[in-house]
C-alpha cells in the first residue's frame, strides 16, 4: 500500500490475482483489536469486575476470524445458521457465542441449543415461547439475553437506527412489551433469563447515545427488580462505534467510549440502588471495517440524464468495509484503482448485486 493507504493498480492486479478478486473480497487483514484491549484495561482500571467484548460477525465472519477472536480472548456474536455453523466449524468455544436475531426459526434454536452457544438473545415474545418449548422437548436450559428497545434514536443512517421505537428489533420498555417479556421468561420451564440486551445503532459518532442508553436500561433494570425481584446480571449494550470513512470522518475512539460507558454504568448503578452487572459489548464494524479494503470491478454504467449515475460493482455492499448504501451514497469509499479515472463524481452512486432495490 502507499502512504496514503490507497491501493495502487500494481497491487490491486496482485490482490486480484492472488484471490480470484474482483467479488468484492476483504483484501486485509484484522489489526483493530484495541476494542478487547482497551475495554479490557478500563474494566481493570475502573474496578469493572466483568467485562467481556464480543466481536459481531455480521462484519465479516469466517473461520480464520474465529481463530483471531479466540486468540484474543474475545467472545462472539452470531445471527444466522451460516455463522453459527462457522462458529462450530472453527472450533470456537461456544460457550462464548450468542444468537442474536429477529426470526430464529425453531431449527436455529435447535441448534443453538444442541451446540449449547453461551447466550441466546431473544427478541420477541412468540419467539420466547418457542425457545422455551424447543428446550423442554430437548431436555435442555437455555441461557438467555432479552433484547429490550429502549427508545433511543440515534444520530445515524435511518436503516441502521435500531434503538428507537420503529424497530423491527426486540422488545420495547415504553410499551410494556419488555416488561412481559421478563415476567414471561422468568415463568417458563426451560429458560434461564442472565441478563438484557439492545442495540441502539451502527455508525455511531456521538458517545451521548450511550451514556442515555445506559441511564434508561439502569431506570428499566431496577424497575424490573421493583417488580419481578429478579436483578439483571449481565447487561449487553450491543455495538456501533462508528468508524472513518472519508478524510473528514472523525470517530469517537475506543478508550472515548470506555470513558463514557464506564463510569456511566457504576454511577447509574450505584444511582438505582442496583449491583454492577456484567459489562457487555458487541462491536463488529470499528474491529475489521478499518482492517482492509475491499475490492470491486465496475460492470455496467447506467446514466440517467439529469437525475444521477449508477455504477454496478460486482459484489455485494459490506458492512464491514462500510459499503453500505449510505456510505456509497455519499460517495465516501470509493476510490478508482487504474483505469485513468479521477474517482467518483457528483451524483454516480455504487450499487452492488443484490436483488434488493436498496443496495
Ligand atoms: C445485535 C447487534 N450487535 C452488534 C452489532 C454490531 O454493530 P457495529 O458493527 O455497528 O459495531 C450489530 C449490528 O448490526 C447488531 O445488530
Amino acid at each position: 500500500m502507499e502512504g496514503g493507504g490507497q491501493l495502487t493498480q500494481v497491487e490491486s492486479d496482485v490482490v486480484r490475482r492472488q484471490f480470484g478478486c474482483g467479488a468484492g473480497q476483504h483484501a486485509g487483514v484484522v489489526r483493530q483489536l484495541e476494542h478487547q484491549r482497551g475495554l479490557g484495561g478500563c474494566g481493570q482500571q475502573r474496578e469493572f469486575g466483568r467485562v467481556e467484548v464480543a466481536y459481531a460477525g455480521k462484519a465479516l465472519l469466517c473461520t480464520a476470524m474465529c481463530r483471531i477472536m479466540q486468540q484474543e480472548g474475545m467472545a462472539l456474536d452470531t445471527a444466522s445458521t451460516g455463522e453459527l455453523f462457522t462458529a462450530v466449524s472453527a472450533g470456537f468455544p461456544l460457550n462464548k457465542v450468542k444468537l442474536h436475531g429477529n426470526f430464529k426459526t425453531d431449527e436455529l434454536l435447535g441448534m443453538a441449543l444442541k451446540y449449547q452457544v453461551g447466550r441466546i438473545v431473544a427478541d420477541s415474545i412468540t419467539e420466547l415461547q418457542r425457545l422455551s418449548r424447543i428446550a423442554v422437548e430437548m431436555g435442555k436450559e437455555a441461557d438467555i439475553l432479552i433484547r429490550v428497545g429502549p427508545g433511543i434514536k440515534t444520530q445515524t443512517h435511518s436503516y441502521i437506527q435500531t434503538g428507537q421505537a420503529d424497530s423491527k428489533f426486540g422488545l420495547s420498555i415504553a410499551s410494556g412489551a419488555a416488561m412481559e417479556g421478563i415476567k414471561l421468561a422468568l415463568s417458563l420451564p426451560g429458560i434461564d433469563l442472565r441478563g438484557l440486551h439492545c442495540h441502539i445503532g451502527s455508525q455511531l459518532f456521538g458517545l451521548d447515545s450511550y451514556a442515555r442508553t445506559v441511564e434508561m436500561m439502569t431506570e428499566f433494570i431496577r424497575l424490573v427488580r421493583a417488580e419481578t425481584n429478579w436483578t439483571c446480571d449481565e447487561l449487553d449494550l450491543g455495538g456501533g462505534l462508528g468508524i472513518a470513512y472519508t478524510p473528514e470522518d472523525a470517530p469517537p475512539s475506543v478508550a472515548e467510549l470506555a470513558d463514557v460507558i464506564c463510569p456511566a454504568l457504576k454511577s447509574a448503578a450505584e444511582a438505582q440502588g442496583l449491583p454492577l452487572p456484567k459489562l457487555i459489548l458487541e462491536p463488529g464494524r470499528s474491529i475489521v471495517g478499518p482492517a482492509g479494503t475491499t475490492l470491486y470491478t465496475v460492470g455496467p454504467v447506467k446514466v440517467i440524464p439529469g437525475v444521477r449515475t449508477y455504477v454496478a460493482v460486482d459484489g455485494g455492499l459490506d458492512p464491514a468495509t462500510g459499503d453500505r448504501p449510505e456510505v456509497a451514497r455519499r460517495g465516501g469509499v470509493a476510490a478508482v484503482v487504474g483505469g485513468g479515472h479521477d474517482g467518483p463524481g457528483e451524483g454516480v452512486f455504487a450499487v452492488g448485486l443484490d436483488a434488493t432495490g436498496e443496495t
